[in-house]
């Protein structure tokens, strides 16, 4: 098992430039796979998550070849295709990798099988599966050596009008690409907006038919991680370029939070990369206030609570987090693992059912820290550890690899005096 060992350290300086958007990256080889045709992906994040999606659709026999770090070519199908596998089909720690595909093969007329990772298999499946069982597809989870299987007979689909009961984005998408697969209408409504790339991918493909060459966005939840590092660092040195990122708005509730919290953060070179916002934000350091985070902006902010929490743990003042019930469905309970694992660095936290509060700039000192096997986790208590007074170390931080496997390179080039033990 993998541990990072990390120390105070400054000035943090450089230019980065991120791997792609990890739900963009899911959906362009879904897309790509799904649309006859050649389609050239470039800076696709070749983490562990969006490979599980890659070897799926090899499985089910489309063509997926990297031509070089970050550059594939993907020669799409027709639904009708797609072989049915021949193994079950593994999604590892991947709930977008689960969700998504169970949207495309509800629409496949043949039998698939998912399972993933122990986290995975506990994970709430049955909002996705309630929808498409409507639209017609049939579903049996059943249980090998205590770990679920999902059994998916699909083909022969009809259309559906769905009030999402539940801000997920996952949902809707496999909603979408059931209908999309299966040729049938579908509309989804949702009270709070949710990120919306699975829309926006598939204007793109509308767009350009033949032959495409998508370039990924940088990915907003990795840039916040480092966001954060420079905005806590207390060297009026530090300086951090991260380049191309995707600003979509669905997904920058964490830039409107930390500005509430007084950061400056330059946002330059605004355009669009396949039909999704990106800039390059510029980040200084600089006192943060506390503050509440809780209503409609949660969606945007999802999976940067942990990130956030961090940089809560460095401003002045108490800060509270309201209306996440959904944190404690994600990779592991969120809620519970920054409870159990920030009081160690000194951080006073109190627990509420569907959130936390935190208290800011407490006696903070390094400490030895847990990621529960949670990438976001692990990666939010190594940017603690280069502001904590002392040595910090994160055990198991394997599961880095699911989300951002550069991570690691990427502190060290800015400066983070990190290193890495078994
Ligand atoms: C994702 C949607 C969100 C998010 C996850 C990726 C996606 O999950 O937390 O990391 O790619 O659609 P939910 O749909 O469960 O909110």
């Amino acid at each position: 098992m993998e541990s990072l060992v990390i120390k105070p350290s400054g000035p943090l300086r450089g230019q980065i430039r991120l791997p792609g958007d990890k739900s963009i990256s899911h959906r362009a080889v879904i897309f790509a796979s799904l649309t006859p045709g050649t389609t050239v992906i470039r800076n696709l994040l070749e983490s562990e998550d969006v490979l599980r999606t890659v070897r799926i659709f090899e499985e089910l026999g489309v063509f997926l070849r990297c031509l070089k770090s970050g550059d594939w070519i993907v020669k799409g199908k027709r639904s009708e295709e797609l072989r049915a596998p021949r193994k079950i089909l593994y999604c590892g720690n991947s709930g977008t990798t689960m969700r998504l595909m169970m949207g495309v093969l509800a629409a496949l007329p043949f039998r698939s099988i998912l399972t993933g990772d122990r986290s995975l298999n506990r994970r709430p499946m049955e909002r996705v599966i309630e929808p498409l069982r409507r639209m017609g597809a049939k579903f049996h989870p059943f249980f090998i050596e205590g770990e679920r299987h999902i059994e998916v007979v699909g083909g022969d689909l009809k259309g559906i009008h769905y009030n999402l009961p539940v801000p997920s984005a996952q949902v809707k998408s496999a909603i979408l690409l059931a209908g999309r697969t299966a040729g049938v209408k579908v509309t989804v409504k949702e009270k709070i907006k949710t990120r919306d790339h699975t829309e926006r991918m598939n204007r793109f493909f509308k767009r350009s038919p033949g032959r495409r060459c998508l370039i990924i966005p940088g990915d907003p939840s990795s840039a916040a991680f480092f966001t954060v590092a420079a905005l806590i660092n207390p060297d009026r040195f530090t300086r951090l370029m991260i380049k191309k990122v995707c600003l979509n708005p669905t997904r920058t509730g964490f830039l409107t939070v930390l500005k509430k919290m007084g950061a400056e953060i330059r946002i330059d070179h605004e355009k669009y990369l396949c039909g999704e916002p990106v800039a390059d934000l510029v980040v200084t350091p600089c006192r943060l206030r506390a503050t509440h985070v809780g209503g409609k902006i949660v969606p945007s902010l999802i999976d940067e609570v942990p990130i956030l929490a961090v940089a809560a743990a460095c401003a002045e003042g108490k800060s509270s987090f309201r209306d996440m019930k959904e944190l404690r469905i994600k990779e592991t309970d969120r809620i519970e693992a920054l409870i159990h694992e920030l009081p160690k660095f000194g951080i006073p936290m109190t627990e509420y059912k569907e959130g936390f509060r935190i208290e800011g700039e407490g006696r903070l000192y390094g400490a030895k820290g847990d990621s529960l096997g949670d990438h976001r986790v692990a990666m939010s208590l190594a940017i603690l550890g280069t502001v904590a007074p002392g040595r910090t170390r994160v055990n198991d931080t394997d599961c880095i690899k699911t989300s951002l496997p550069e991570f690691f390179s990427l502190m060290k080039s800015i400066g983070v005096s990190i290193k890495l033990t078994s």
